[in-house]
């Protein structure tokens, strides 16, 4: 992650060490096809994001990572139950720069998987009670996590029946992506804050916070699969078009393109069996009605409300990583 600062990279590091060691030692079990198949993609990597949002929001108000850990943990593992039924959602074959879990263990062990990563993010986030925070707050956090799960379930069926729908626009786009994407960040904010408060107004800032960088971050996904670099990635550019998938570049070819080229794109939006030419000619008419600058352009704003957010934390060295976490959601390439 080349953009970021030396510091950032250092904490985000230095989280994901923690986060790691702390699924390792709560995920394990019999058989092991399952575990092996729950833990194949945290071993590929990624860049936990939401677990560093608990943990640099918790530290921006004075508390410790150790306290947080627990909850940035069961974000990570609910985030990662849901990439896994993710890809068999969207037929993917790679993630995280490794074939999924599906295409290696098969559909019914990879959704098996899921549920166990969702059922151990619960356990997890328990164990806060053990570190110390008290009782009352890991209910709100329990509350909080559960409330995300089920409203990333509205926004991933949103997100495919969406797939066979002509007439989606730009307020259901960002109500679907809200609820896919942005309302796990939301709760990973929240939760960092309630590893150290219950001040109603701070956390409805964190949740303004979260749910911003979490819309502006998919805006950029969505992007990057028209622009991006698959090996850079770690998964597939274009599946989107070949899904047929209603995200913002789309939407706004399928308004602006003049008749022709908006049949063109339309003909091949959607062909499980397009071919790479196809994909990369769809992706062209894309870029050429100039949806990739408007995208950009709807991503900052959203990058701005959250950055407008933050000023309820105290000024410090988290929340300047807070801050830059905030720009890199729109301008990453990975
Ligand atoms: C992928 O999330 C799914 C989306 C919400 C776009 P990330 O881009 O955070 O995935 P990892 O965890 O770094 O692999
Ligand atoms: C992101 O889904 C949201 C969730 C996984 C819940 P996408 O399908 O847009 O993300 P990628 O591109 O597969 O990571
Ligand atoms: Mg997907
Ligand atoms: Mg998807």
């Amino acid at each position: 992650m080349a953009e970021l600062s030396e510091e950032l990279k250092k904490f985000i590091a230095h989280v994901a060490g923690l986060v790691d060691g702390y699924i390792y030692a709560r995920v394990h079990g019999e058989p092991q096809a399952l575990y092996e198949a729950a833990l194949h993609l945290i071993r590929a990597g990624g860049k936990r994001l939401r677990p560093v949002v608990v943990i640099a929001v918790a530290e921006a108000l004075g508390e410790s990572a150790e306290k947080a850990l627990p909850f940035a943990a069961a974000v990570e593992l609910v985030h990662n139950f849901t990439l896994i039924h993710d890809d068999i959602m969207d037929r993917d074959e790679m993630r995280r720069g490794v074939p999924t879990v599906h295409k290696l263990w098969g559909e019914p062990m990879a959704i098996t998987a899921g549920d166990l990563l969702f059922s151990k993010a619960f356990e997890v986030l328990s164990d806060a009670v053990d570190k110390g925070v008290p009782p009352a707050r890991v209910v709100k956090a329990a509350r909080q996590l559960a409330r995300a799960s089920s409203i990333v379930a509205e926004g991933q069926a949103l997100d495919m029946m969406f797939e066979e729908e002509e007439d989606i626009g730009v307020e259901d786009y960002l109500k679907m992506i809200y609820k896919k994407t942005g309302a796990l960040f939301e709760a990973s904010a929240v939760l960092g804050g309630l590893a150290s408060t219950e001040d109603e107004g701070l956390l409805g800032s964190l949740a303004t916070y979260g749910r911003s960088i979490g819309i502006a971050f998919q805006i950029r996904d969505d992007v990057l699969s028209i622009i991006g670099e698959e090996e850079q990635l770690g998964k597939p550019v274009y599946n989107d078009i070949r899904e047929g998938k209603k995200t913002l570049p789309i939407i706004y070819a399928l308004e602006k393109l003049e008749e022709e080229e908006r049949e063109r794109l339309r003909s091949i939006l959607g062909r499980k069996d397009a071919s790479m030419d196809e994909l990369r000619e769809a992706a062209e008419l894309v870029k050429k009605s100039g949806a990739v600058e408007y995208a950009e352009k709807l991503a900052e704003e959203y990058m701005k409300r959250a950055l407008a957010a933050l000023t309820v934390l105290p000024e410090n060295r988290y929340r300047k990583m807070l801050e830059e976490l905030a720009i890199f959601a729109v301008k990453r390439t990975k």
